[in-house]
């Protein structure tokens, strides 16, 4: 037995510009000769602080178009551990990404200052509080360093710099010893890990997610850089803001971009630590989107639930069988042919649904419904009419253009013209009226197109084809445009794969948005935009804080939407690559991510799915779904499905007061809830390639089984005690052996709390509004047979209803949490920050486990501020700082 005591309890409560020569910038070579740009002047920026110096092109040169002769550069470091390096054209304003849409300091316009004829030295540096930036000038080459350890994080002189209208190329050189993650979205078979010489093609795209290594849904032009030199770990990330397609080629020792538009806007972060990272990158882009608390609860869906009765019958089945489910959706279903904003009549005839509706909400229960981007083109259909009447569609030629989406015929809202925001806010507070969904699901908003080209009505039939089984086969009359450089750029990246046009099966690269913004740079901001529009159509309509699911993401989504990582198999080689996309996508700020537990299509095998809810039930967005061609696969269609289920979910739903917590860090740090077990251990190299485990938070560690067949887990635990959650009687103590065969019986997943640790859980339940009023018990860890340590958590909790998550006096509670051991003596205790809301919702407190003590449990005596145990039960949280509890006493844990 490893622990273990159970008691009640009563309280718990412009870094200066400067321009100097010193060792550090010396280091970048500088050559005269070749391609690339030379430095002609550089000076301080008087107005807004930063240095702007102007480039003149070294040698012209055709290939992908020809050289932009003159280039500004603008450097600035924006805060103490953020630099920002923009070059762009000296003369013309190019495309970047909107300032609107991603809110941020503006770098000087260009066109209006003039190279300056101040001195200026041949090499030399910017300093930061901990970022250097270093340049040459001829060629001009610029490098960041870190001045605490004199690391060179970026280094341009491995390449020439090119930078044509259609073509910008840059690179860095990298040593051995970085470890990259990011540059999405991708299905990395690798593991999380950048593997050298893998593509990473960043360009919006509705292709599987089970096409490893290529282009899909989101794009993410940002890395973090993990080295470990000596023995200490620092992390950085590089963030090269721009929409345009790109090409990023990683060989283990450099790094290069080849981007097809736009500028270079680099940002880099100076972490130290994975975490820091985050937080800067996220202070950046914005904060991660605080979820409701039900989001959290467990999500079923599928695509071809035919009428309403199907849904209630689901929903009645996660009840008998007693496996929690908060959120049912529906997929297109619902729809009258596809259109969106509409209800089928027959099989999802409004008065009834509206029953169904008041029914589960009154249990507690949401109802999240799909909408596509295509709006059909339909003279007997309102949304589209009114679309028409205030102009909101993306052109082609003057006229909306034209694409196939499942309704048929469809035109693409404009995301970025003030008229398609308005419209489509009214939109939604229509439906809305109509049926009281509890949040949106936007899907196909790469945006996908069944098309390419210039797509016309067909003259012969209609289309899609009445009663078609395909009706995702094109059917409009469709030319490849190749007359223009939109069209046909000098270099194609390798979107889709470089035999096909860069709009195959997407909207046409020289359609237009509003103000003549061309598709063909804006084309990875449509799924961002319509997020951004939805998040304020929902915010304004149910004063509420709005849930959106987006499948199409780009920097910045993260704090408008979750994401879920499209479709895949319902493949183990699947199962496993859930993790990896799942861990990237906490680095990009959205850390409400999950798979399609049991996979999309075709069907999942019962052990299979067994795996994946154990796996899915620790996703930090939780939904099973499938196509409509695979079987049911709801959890409760398989009685062992079932048991795992409740198993996991089970403990999912104790530990929901622990995510809703998580939920509120990202939101105020960026921190991810599911995040790579380095992010704990940045030291631990062994680590640094895990993609087959994963830490919720900083120290609870989910070790699923990803293999057919396996009643075994090797799994890996960094140094120090680890305790199984669901006994709470075996821990691993780790020294230093790396791997530790674990059992994993087909029912049961190993999930592991950190030494150290305060976890705040609940009863749990089989749905979360029920399961948050639940008492509380606080897993306290010691290392093993600790005498002398510490333990420390944390909990947040809020109501949920408000649009915003901010400790507002009466509305949320934030409660630090320590424990000491000193001399067998253990001390509980807290600090309540607004600790009204809690004791206003009389949340109690019914036990305390403490692990990892000495000794074997006998005998043991427990006070709280000198009574006895038994009589401190049901205690609350309370503001004060006070010992919580005596244990005096032993107890130890017999096996490993
Ligand atoms: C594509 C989405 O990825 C999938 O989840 C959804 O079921 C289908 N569209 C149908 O709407």
């Amino acid at each position: 037995m490893v622990l273990l005591s159970s008691a009640s309890v009563l309280q718990l409560a412009l870094c200066c510009v400067a321009l100097l020569l010193i060792h550090l910038c010396a280091a970048v070579p500088s050559s005269k000769v070749g391609f690339g740009y030379r430095l002609v002047s550089i000076a301080e920026n008087a107005n807004g602080g930063g240095l702007i110096g102007y480039l003149q092109v070294k040698q012209r040169t055709s290939t992908y178009g020809p050289d932009i002769p003159h280039l500004r550069l603008f450097v600035k470091h924006e805060t103490e551990d953020r630099l920002r390096v923009h070059i762009t054209d000296a003369e013309e304003k190019r495309w970047e990404v909107p300032y609107d849409l991603l809110p941020r300091e503006q770098s000087p316009p260009v066109g209006t200052t003039k190279p300056s004829t101040a001195p200026f030295t041949a090499s030399a540096e910017y300093a930061g509080e901990e970022l250097i930036f270093c340049y040459t000038s001829d060629p001009f080459s610029f490098a960041v360093k870190r001045k605490s350890n004199g690391q060179t994080l970026f280094d341009s002189s491995y390449g020439a710099m090119v930078f044509k209208d259609q073509y910008l190329e840059i690179s860095t050189r990298l040593p051995n010893s970085a470890a990259l993650y990011g540059l999405g979205e991708n299905t990395q078979p690798g593991g999380i890990r950048l593997q050298p010489n893998d593509p990473y093609t960043l360009y919006t795209t509705d292709v599987s997610a089970i096409n490893l290594n290529t282009d899909l849904y989101g794009s993410h032009p940002v890395y973090m850089d993990l080295r470990n030199e000596g023995g200490e770990a620092s992390a950085h990330a590089v963030l090269l803001l721009n929409s345009n397609g790109m090409d990023v080629f990683y060989t283990g020792s450099s790094l290069t971009y080849k981007v097809i538009g736009g500028v270079l806007d680099f940002y880099f972060f100076a972490g130290p630590s994975p975490l820091a990272v985050v937080d800067q990158y996220t202070s950046l882009i914005g904060r991660p989107a605080p979820m409701p608390y039900w989001a959290l609860g467990f999500h079923q869906c599928r695509w071809g639930y035919q009428n309403l009765s199907v849904v209630e019958g689901v929903v009645e089945g996660y009840k008998k069988a007693r496996i929690p489910l908060d959120v049912i959706w529906n997929d297109d279903d619902h729809m009258d042919a596809a259109k969106d904003f509409t209800l089928d009549p027959i099989n999802y005839p409004r008065p009834k649904l509206l029953q169904f509706l008041d029914k589960i909400h009154s249990r507690g229960m949401k109802y999240i419904v799909l909408i596509d981007p295509g709006i059909a083109v339909n003279s007997t259909y309102g949304v589209y009419l009114r679309g028409m009447a205030k102009d909101v569609f993306i052109k082609y030629q003057g006229k909306p253009y034209l694409a196939q989406v499942w309704p048929g015929p469809v035109y693409f809202p404009d995301y970025l013209s003030p008229n398609g925001v308005s419209w489509w806010a009214d939109e939604i507070a229509r439906f809305h009226q109509l049926v009281p969904v509890d949040g949106l699901w936007i899907d196909m908003n790469e945006a996908s197109n069944f098309c390419t080209g210039k797509c016309e009505l067909p003259t012969t039939n209609s289309c899609p084809i009445p009663g078609s089984k395909t009706p995702w086969i094109c059917c409009l009359d469709c030319q490849n445009i190749t007359n223009t450089r939109w069209d046909e750029p000098p270099y194609k990246i390798n979107a889709s794969g470089s035999h096909v046009p860069l709009g195959f099966k997407t909207i046409a690269t020289s359609a237009t948005h509003y103000g003549g913004v061309l598709e063909y740079n804006a084309h990875s901001l449509y799924g961002f935009s319509q997020a951004i529009a939805t998040h304020r159509a929902l915010q304004g309509l149910q004063g509420k804080r709005p849930f959106i699911l987006s499948r199409s993401t780009f920097v910045g989504s993260g704090a408008y939407a979750a994401h879920w990582t499209g479709d895949n198999k319902g493949t183990w080689a699947n199962l496993r690559y859930s993790i990896s996309t799942m861990l990237n996508f906490g680095i990009f700020g959205m850390p409400m991510v999950g798979s399609d537990i049991c996979g999309f299509y075709p069907a999942p095998t019962e052990e299979l799915c067994n795996r994946w809810i154990e796996l899915g039930a620790f996703y930090p967005f939780s939904r099973d779904h499938a196509n409509f061609a695979s079987p049911r696969q709801e959890l409760y269609q398989w009685d062992s499905v079932a048991v795992s289920a409740r198993n996991a979910l089970g403990m999912r739903y104790r530990l929901l007061p622990y995510l809703y917590t998580l939920n509120y860090e990202a939101h105020v740090t960026g921190a991810p809830i599911a995040r790579p077990v380095f992010f704990s251990f940045p030291n631990f190299t062994a680590s640094y390639g895990l993609s087959t485990q994963f830490l919720l938070g900083r120290s609870v560690m989910v070790s699923p089984v990803l293999n057919k067949a396996a009643t075994k887990v090797k799994a890996m635990f960094p140094p120090g005690t680890w305790y199984n959650l669901f006994d709470m009687t075996n821990a691993v103590v780790s020294k230093d052996e790396r791997y530790v065969t674990l059992a994993a019986p087909l029912n049961k997943i190993n999930v592991h709390v950190y030494q150290n640790t305060i976890l705040p859980m609940q009863r749990g339940g089989t749905i979360s509004k029920e399961a948050r009023m639940t008492p509380f018990t606080l897993i306290v860890t010691f290392p093993f047979e600790a005498t002398n340590a510490d333990a420390q958590g944390r909990v947040y909790v809020d109501d949920d209803e408000r649009p915003e998550m901010k400790l507002v006096e009466g509305e949320a509670s934030y409660i630090e949490l320590y424990a000491s051991v000193r001399d067998k003596t253990v001390t509980v205790w807290s600090q309540v920050e607004m600790g009204s809301f809690i004791l206003d919702k009389g949340l109690l407190i019914e036990k305390v486990s403490v692990l990892g003590l000495q000794g074997n449990g006998q005998g043991l005596a427990i006070e709280v501020d000198g009574e006895p145990w038994a009589d401190a039960l049901n205690a609350h949280f309370t503001q004060t700082k006070s010992d919580l509890m005596k244990v005096e006493g032993d107890n130890k844990r017999s096996n490993m």
